[in-house]
């Protein structure tokens, strides 16, 4: 589903990010990605959906070379790819619904689906109560769910997820790596850049490590602790009520 060909990304300036990368993430895979501070993994994430553009080699997503997809398709791409980025981009001055909604939004959802949608995925998160609420007004740790409820709001394909638990507390932390587990299992397709080797461990999966732009390990690790999460008899983080308005009372 994601395949990397001989694929080099030199910034402008001559910086090196990535070096001859080769492999292929099949259709359902949950990879971790994982290396030290300026190793490359988000200059590796923003290939995949096109946010840069490889300076050598060839990417395929979905049978498609993106390197190639005239800017026109670039939203057709993106659909089908939800990203957690590192540093959050949301839009300070729209609400979290407005922010959740961008994209069934532009799809042209009316106004009563994207509340559904809104709801249903900033639950799983956790935050349906702070759909009015504006993201200076949440703390890092909501803003990243948020993030989270954004990406994945249109059941995507694809999830590529930056550090996603980097301002979380270890509890949170842990719900939301169920969360991903889960969305996995109904067949998304998982990139995940960590450098919290800990969880790797626990969790295990595929994991592939870059050090200064080469991936210098691909392995498949069996977690240690995979009970401790709970991955299968997850409950999701909260038992919020449905809000006002919503489907089913008939
Ligand atoms: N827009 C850019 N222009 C020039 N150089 C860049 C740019 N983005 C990243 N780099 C460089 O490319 C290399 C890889 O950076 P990248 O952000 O991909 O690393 P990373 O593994 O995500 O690091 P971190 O764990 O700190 O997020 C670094 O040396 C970085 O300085
Ligand atoms: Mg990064």
């Amino acid at each position: 589903m994601i395949q990397f060909f001989h694929v080099s990304k030199r910034y402008p300036g001559g910086q090196s990010a990535l070096d001859d990368i080769t492999f292929d993430i099949p259709r359902g895979q949950f990879v971790f990605l994982t290396g030290a501070s300026g190793a490359g993994k988000t200059t590796l994430l923003r290939l995949i959906f096109r946010e840069e553009v490889p300076s050598a080699g060839q990417i395929l997503v979905n049978g498609r070379n993106v390197a190639s997809i005239p800017q026109s398709k670039i939203p057709y791409l993106r659909r089908t790819i939800g990203v957690v980025f590192q540093d959050f981009r949301l839009i300070a001055r729209k609400t979290v619904f407005e922010n959740v909604t961008y994209l069934p939004r532009l799809l042209g959802v009316d106004l009563q689906g994207q509340k559904k949608l809104a709801y249903q995925s900033l639950r799983r998160v956790g935050l349906a109560h702070r759909l009015n609420a504006f993201p200076p007004e949440l703390s890092g740790g909501e803003q990243q769910r948020v993030a989270i409820a954004r990406a994945l709001i249109n059941e995507p394909d694809i999830l590529i997820a930056d550090e996603p638990t980097g301002n979380l507390d270890p509890d949170l932390s842990r719900e939301i790596l169920r969360l991903f587990l889960e969305v996995n299992l109904r067949g998304t397709t998982v990139i995940l850049a960590t450098h919290d080797r800990d969880t790797i461990q626990r969790v295990g999966r595929r994991v592939i490590t870059l050090d200064r732009g080469a991936v210098v390990l691909d392995q498949e690790l069996v977690g240690t602790d995979p009970p401790a999460l709970d991955l299968l008899a997850g409950t999701g983080p909260d038992p919020e009520p449905p809000p006002e308005g919503e489907g089913g009372a008939g």
